[in-house]
């Protein structure tokens, strides 16, 4: 696939294939972000990568955070893809570091996302409330004094892949000086 064509057609995929992802095509992936831009070269991304029965743990944490009438279907949610990881930020002990290295981390994402979709599988990158869980910290066994939770990667083939929704054209957003 042209890098360009990746760039222009790869999409947030939320709706998956129940078909399991092969360790080989995910650690591809992973790898590629392992290449990413990184000022300093501080490296400070950190992949958990769940097996069935953390998958499980994570759903059950997740729904239990919710109250009793949103329950399963936050359960679903989580249970309904195919493979997750969450991946980390090792925390810097200055805030410009930690800026750079969260910005780091996003260019890292931007690589595996397309180096997945390259290779026919889809990603989204959840950032909502269930990474601030305690819970979650702990059944991770991340410890949040010296790591934070930048996102839940949730992987799978595409059963759809959305639109592409509208961006701004350049003009909008470029001031171009004499
Ligand atoms: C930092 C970050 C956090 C995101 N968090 C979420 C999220 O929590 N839930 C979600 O559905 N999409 C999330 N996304 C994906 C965006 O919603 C998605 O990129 C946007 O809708 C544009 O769609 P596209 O990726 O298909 O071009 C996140 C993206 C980024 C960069």
């Amino acid at each position: 696939m042209e890098l360009s064509d990746a760039i222009l057609a790869r999409r947030t995929i939320k709706d998956f294939r129940p078909d399991p992802v092969p360790t080989d095509v995910l650690d591809r992936a992973l790898t590629a972000g392992l290449w990413a831009q990184n000022h300093k070269l501080t490296e400070p991304w950190r992949f958990t990568i769940l097996g069935p029965e953390a998958h499980r743990r994570l759903a059950a944490a997740f729904a239990d955070s919710q109250g009793p009438e949103a329950r399963a279907e936050a359960e679903k949610k989580i249970t309904g893809k195919p493979l997750v990881v969450a991946v980390s930020q090792r925390l810097a002990a200055d805030e410009n570091t930690r800026r750079e290295d969260y910005a780091a981390i996003a260019c890292a994402l931007q690589n595996i996302q397309l180096a997945a979709w390259a290779e026919g599988l889809g990603m989204q990158w959840s950032s909502g409330k269930v990474i601030r869980l305690e819970s979650i910290y702990r059944l991770l066994g991340i410890d949040r004094q010296g790591e934070e939770i930048v996102g839940l990667l949730f992987f799978g083939y595409p059963a759809r892949v959305p639109a592409a929704p509208r961006r701004k054209g350049l003009d909008e957003v470029t001031r171009r000086l004499s």
